[in-house]
């Protein structure tokens, strides 16, 4: 028998968003393939890599942890939403500069976990920034060029700072 579904609404990326899901979608299926936003990847099934994170009502959430049901009512943020007209986003800037990317598998999971970051800390020191992408697995780069550019876009965001 077809499972039922569920009416869910949303915002993504600051579109509204409605849709009717079985109760057992994944939120990242949601996001990959009924709303067609593939820059969320899926790394593992473990809840493990973090390639899979996106910014829900503000907050750092592995989208492979949830499902869609879950996000039904809220603000949800993917790679998808960074840039603006304006161009990339300054952590996007950041870590094409400072090489914060080599195949770029977990980088979309990296930059929204750092946008939580800098959304509490303007100024964080290395131990903050490591807490923050603690979830994100990255198999390429060694981190510290990560570690560089979360540092360089920190400034960039800040008032009256723009070097990148
Ligand atoms: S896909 Fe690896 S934590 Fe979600
Ligand atoms: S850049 Fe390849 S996994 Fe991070």
């Amino acid at each position: 028998m077809p499972e039922a579904k569920v009416a869910i609404e949303l915002t993504v990326n600051g579109r509204r968003v409605r849709a009717e899901v079985e109760a057992r979608m994944l939120l990242v299926e949601f996001i990959r393939e009924a709303i067609d936003l593939p820059g969320t990847h899926i790394g593992c099934d473990t809840s493990f890599c973090g390639a899979c994170t996106v910014l829900l009502n503000g907050r750092s959430a592995k989208s492979c942890t949830l499902f869609a049901v879950q996000a039904d009512g809220g603000e949800l943020l993917t790679v998808e939403g960074l840039a603006s007209e304006g161009g990339l986003h300054p952590l996007q800037q950041a870590f094409a500069a400072h090489h914060g990317l080599q195949c770029g598998f977990c980088t979309p999971g990296m930059l929204l976990s750092s946008l939580q970051l800098l959304q509490k800390h303007s100024d964080p020191d290395e131990q903050q920034i490591r807490k923050a992408i603690a979830g994100n697995c990255c198999r390429c780069t060694g981190y510290q060029n990560i570690f560089r550019a979360i540092a360089a876009a920190a400034k960039m965001m800040k008032p009256n700072e723009s070097e990148v």
